[in-house]
């Protein structure tokens, strides 16, 4: 069982231009609530509530202003800054006080994930015991992340990251579950030509050992990196479209913490304070 997770959503390395990384200074916006927003309430959907931020050196104020350790969404927020990024399993030698015993699923903090069947998929596979899991959504262009190739039954048969020609078109998204080995198999991680940690070795370790397994994000869900401008900008105008379609929020914190009985409408009524006025106290003001 998961019952803790780490957001990833300091600096990715090298996966970040020089100019995104200047315009990721601040505390982005998608749409009309902040960047991590989105990955926390995936989280939340899958029902954890212990959850460590890892942020940017320098970013620490900013993110406590918006998401405070002392929160009115019902869960248990910590934070660490990472000093200068080594790669996406720094996470877990950062975090390793957090994770204690525990089982922990990492989430990078610049991936979308939306779809009816995501909460199901979630609650699915949020009892791992033990090994890892990787989420699988198909993509255009294959190039730009770690691909998998699978077998039978969702079998892992290989892996790679930014394979130049790749058969296979199923990218590995930024939302893994792991075991409490992930600790010790990190500090144990050799960094790659690019000087990074890479978490695709890390779970090539997982498969070495029978141990890795595969989940599918299928067609009707949907999965954007925002690591890139144009990715950044069309993520904006899916969640604005569908949005002002439905007259319901995508990743309104304090509606999911509500519906799973962890806040109470006096809480949200103090949500309503600390925005102030603007549509996110709106559509709170709507939910009670
Ligand atoms: C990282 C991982 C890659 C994964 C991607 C998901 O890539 O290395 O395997 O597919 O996140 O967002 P990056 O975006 O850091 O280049």
């Amino acid at each position: 069982m998961i019952k803790k997770a780490i957001i990833l959503a300091g600096g990715m390395g090298t996966r970040m231009s020089p100019l995104t990384k200047a315009v990721n200074k601040q505390l982005l916006p998608l749409y009309d609530k902040p960047l991590i927003y989105y990955p926390l309430s995936v989280m939340m959907l899958a029902g954890v509530r212990d959850i460590l931020i890892i942020v940017n050196k320098g970013q620490l104020n900013q993110f406590k202003k918006i998401l405070p350790e002392k929160n009115n969404i019902g869960i248990s927020i910590k934070y660490k800054e990472q000093l200068k990024p080594k790669g996406l399993p720094e996470a877990f030698t950062i975090g390793e006080k957090f994770i204690g015993k525990e089982n922990i699923a990492l989430i990078l903090g610049d991936n979308f994930f939306y779809g009816q069947s995501l909460t199901q998929i979630l609650k699915k596979n949020i009892s791992l015991k033990n090994g890892a899991k990787i989420f699988i959504h198909p993509v255009k262009n294959p190039s730009l992340y770690g691909v998998a190739t699978l077998g039978k039954n969702k079998k892992v048969l290989n892996l790679k990251e930014k394979p130049k020609n790749s058969k296979s078109n199923l990218a590995v998204t930024g939302l893994y579950f792991f075991d409490n080995k992930v600790v010790d198999l990190t500090k144990k991680l050799k960094p790659s030509k690019r000087g990074e940690l890479e978490i695709i070795d890390l779970l090539k370790v997982y498969k070495r050992k029978n141990k890795l397994k595969a989940e599918f994000i299928g067609r009707g869900g949907s999965w954007l990196d925002t690591g890139s401008i144009n990715d950044f900008y069309d993520a904006s105008n899916f969640i604005s479209t569908i949005e002002n379609r439905q007259g319901l929020k995508i990743a309104c914190l304090e509606e999911i913490a509500f519906s799973k009985g962890w806040i109470k409408k006096s809480d949200i009524l103090k949500a309503i304070k600390f925005y102030g006025s603007c549509n996110y106290s709106n559509y709170l003001k709507n939910l009670i």
